[in-house]
């Protein structure tokens, strides 16, 4: 991107050229899909709807957050109700490639009825360029699916315009500075949501053990952020682990799961470095995970790996 005043300029001029009829645009609430829904609102005026799917895979609060970034980045989105379908289409996976196809392949059947609702035929995606790399675009081998990209069905039924898809993570930053959308300060949080952070089955009761322990992660690191007792690191979440660890709780033994906790340091999320925290810090998330999750988790890790050998997300 040589700037963003000139990036803005041609990518609303190359929206309409590539969107003659009506555009339905999928917004997460992250920066990619948003700064993608402002230039296609821009572009296309009243011919644009921009979509907002609860999949029920979202984190504590989510939903309110982004209507709150929405209503700042002046953004009519649509909230659209999917839990169960997205539940649906998981029952009973464990494998990460299919979690992803599922999740990727429900969100297209809700953009194709709401597309069909609207009259539109084209999808607008806030796809940037890491997406599909690590989707097989231009590596080897296959490192993740991410639901916007490789969990695409082959009978999609709506055409896809991927405005941001040649820009870096930072230049997305640059340019949602320059279209004026507020900065969040959030970390970045997967399409395909808590069902990659679930490892093992996704069902509702594991969705709400890592929706909180994900939400202890990031009150007690935002803490120490907010403090100045760490710099604000990339991303950190906690991931539900599938195995069972004996626990004590007063005189009783406790066959629980385990969490992991992971905090890592990136600039583009290509590669990232486990960030070396205060021992305090992890103490108080694991006696509160332990504790807000009493009798369901017994045992808190802290994940010290690099990506790479290892990814970011567990799956
Ligand atoms: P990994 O785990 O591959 O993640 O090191 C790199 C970055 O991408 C995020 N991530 C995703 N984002 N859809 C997305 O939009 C996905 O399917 C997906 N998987 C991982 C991850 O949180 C990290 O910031």
């Amino acid at each position: 991107m040589r700037d963003a005043a000139a990036f803005h300029r041609e990518a609303v001029a190359q929206l309409r050229v590539n969107v003659p009829g009506r555009a339905i645009v999928a917004a997460s609430g992250g920066i990619d899909s948003t700064a993608a829904a402002v230039l296609s609102q821009e572009a296309l005026g009243d011919r644009c709807r921009a979509l907002f799917v609860d999949t029920g895979l979202l984190r504590l609060h989510e939903v309110d957050r982004v209507r709150a970034l929405f209503e700042a980045s002046h953004l009519h989105v649509e909230v659209v109700p999917a839990s169960e379908r997205f539940l649906d289409a998981l029952a009973g996976v464990t494998e990460p490639e299919e979690k992803r196809r599922r999740v990727g392949e429900a969100f297209i059947r809700v953009f194709e009825s709401e597309a069909s609702r609207f009259g539109a035929d084209t999808l607008i995606q806030g796809t940037i360029a890491p997406d599909w790399i690590e989707s097989g675009g231009a590596l080897r081998d296959t490192i993740k699916t991410h639901h916007n990209v490789g969990g695409l069905p082959k009978d999609l039924k709506l055409r896809i315009v991927e405005p941001l898809r040649d820009l870096y993570k930072d230049e997305v930053r640059t340019l949602s500075a320059h279209l004026g959308i507020p900065s969040p300060d959030r970390q970045p949080f997967p399409g395909p949501g808590l069902a990659v952070r679930v490892n093992g089955p996704v069902t509702a009761e594991n969705l709400a053990v890592a929706r909180t322990a994900n939400a202890v992660v990031e009150e007690e690191v935002e803490k120490r952020i907010a403090d100045g007792s760490i710099a604000r690191p990339w991303q950190y979440f906690a991931v539900l682990l599938p195995v069972r660890t004996v626990g004590v709780q007063g005189d009783n033994r406790v066959h629980g799961r385990a969490v992991s906790v992971r905090i890592v340091e990136s600039s583009d999320a290509m590669t990232a470095t486990a960030m070396g925290v205060p021992m305090t810090l992890l103490r108080t998330i694991a006696e509160r995970i332990t504790r807000e999750l009493s009798g369901q988790v017994t045992r808190v890790l802290y994940d010290v790996t690099d990506k790479p050998p290892a990814t970011i997300e567990w799956e």
